[in-house]
């Protein structure tokens, strides 16, 4: 009997039995009074990876996005974002209805806007009528254009380009970790072009929950003033806290390997006759459309579930596998037979 393979998102992997031996013994305190020891060790060590002066752990990506936009930016400012960026498609709203800040979509399709587009984009321009812009938020890598690790160097052109016009700009790094591996540099690469940078630890890193926030003194001590108005501050948070520790210690190197099984499924996607996206300096994430003679969204996903294999649409006729630590290149193997055996009307 196979185990269900579960390829709708990297979000979805369980604790290792080393993790849960490590939240077991977690020394935990109440981190509201500042004094869970997990929860201040895993702060210390987010924001020395990254180069930045403070850290704090939030329940989720979303929620770490939404500190930022809060701490950084103010009511009827206008922020600069990708169409195509989670922070603008998947985050209910947030930057609007509670930051208050009115988005500026840039087109994202190579993963990043480019910095020529900033500045025409640029509302504080003292034209009456403007919503001033003071942030900018990019995203690495780029779920919604297939994963895309944008290098380095590409990175640092338009983020730069963002702080010359004197914008915050933060970095939704939900996945920073898997560009930083791609391209075999540390995270801080990335992270010194930044103001602040949000990134989670529950996705290819296998922890169970939470995020990072990452940037200035000040900056952090205005989220974590925003985190107990949402309602977000918790008590003993080490139980996660020692995970996410754990997870940033132990299992970032090891994300060359999903990018390697995401890589072979594609291979085997494509010899089985299946158009699969064609994404530049993709990473763990595998895309492809379902055509006129191709099965329902809804049939696919069963039939697949029948097979033992969970999978996500992640929008109309187009699916999205990511490839974690808990499926390996057999499952790659078995995953790509199956869609190849399912897909057809
Ligand atoms: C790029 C990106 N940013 C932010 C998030 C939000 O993370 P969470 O689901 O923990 O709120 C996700 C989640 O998939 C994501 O892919």
């Amino acid at each position: 009997m196979h185990k269900i393979m579960d390829f709708r998102s990297d979000t979805v992997t369980r604790p290792s039995d080393e993790m849960r031996e490590v939240i077991a013994h977690a020394e935990v305190g109440d981190d509201i009074y500042g004094d869970d020891p997990s929860s201040n060790a895993l702060c210390e060590y987010a924001a020395e990876i990254t180069g930045k002066e403070a850290a704090i752990f939030a329940c989720s990506g979303t929620m770490g996005n939404l500190l930022a936009f809060v701490a950084a930016g103010h009511h009827g400012e206008s922020i600069l974002a990708g169409k195509r960026s989670h922070v603008w498609c998947s985050e209910v709203g947030g930057l609007s209805a509670i930051a208050g800040l009115c988005p500026y979509p840039l087109d994202d399709g190579s993963g990043i806007p480019a910095p020529e587009e900033l500045a025409p984009a640029n509302r504080a321009d003292g034209d009456i009528h403007h919503a001033e812009t003071t942030m900018l938020a990019l995203e690495n890598t780029h779920n919604y254009t297939g994963g895309i690790a944008v290098s380095p160097e590409r990175f640092a052109r338009t983020a730069r380009e963002g702080r010359r016009l004197g914008f915050h700009v933060h970095l939704d790094g939900a996945r920073i970790f898997n560009a930083a591996v791609k391209y075999g540099v540390e995270v801080s690469e990335y992270t010194k072009e930044v103001d602040s940078v949000q990134f989670c630890l529950s996705k290819g890193l296998g922890a169970p929950l939470g995020s990072m926030l990452c940037g200035t003194r000040d900056f952090i001590e205005k989220a974590k003033k925003w985190r107990k108005r949402l309602g977000g501050a918790q008590r003993q948070v080490g139980i996660a806290a020692a995970a996410g520790l754990y997870a940033l210690k132990n299992n970032v190197a090891r994300l060359a390997e999903d990018h390697e099984n995401a890589r072979l499924l594609a291979e085997l996607l494509r010899k089985a006759g299946i158009a699969v996206e064609d994404t530049p300096d993709m990473t763990n994430m595998v895309f492809f459309p379902l055509g006129e003679g191709d099965v329902s969204d809804a049939e696919f996903e069963k039939r697949c579930f029948d097979k033992g294999m969970l999978v996500h649409m992640v929008s109309p006729r187009r699916a999205r596998f990511v490839t974690h630590m808990d499926v390996d290149r057999e499952d790659v193997e078995r995953a790509a037979a199956i869609v190849a055996e399912v897909i057809r009307a």
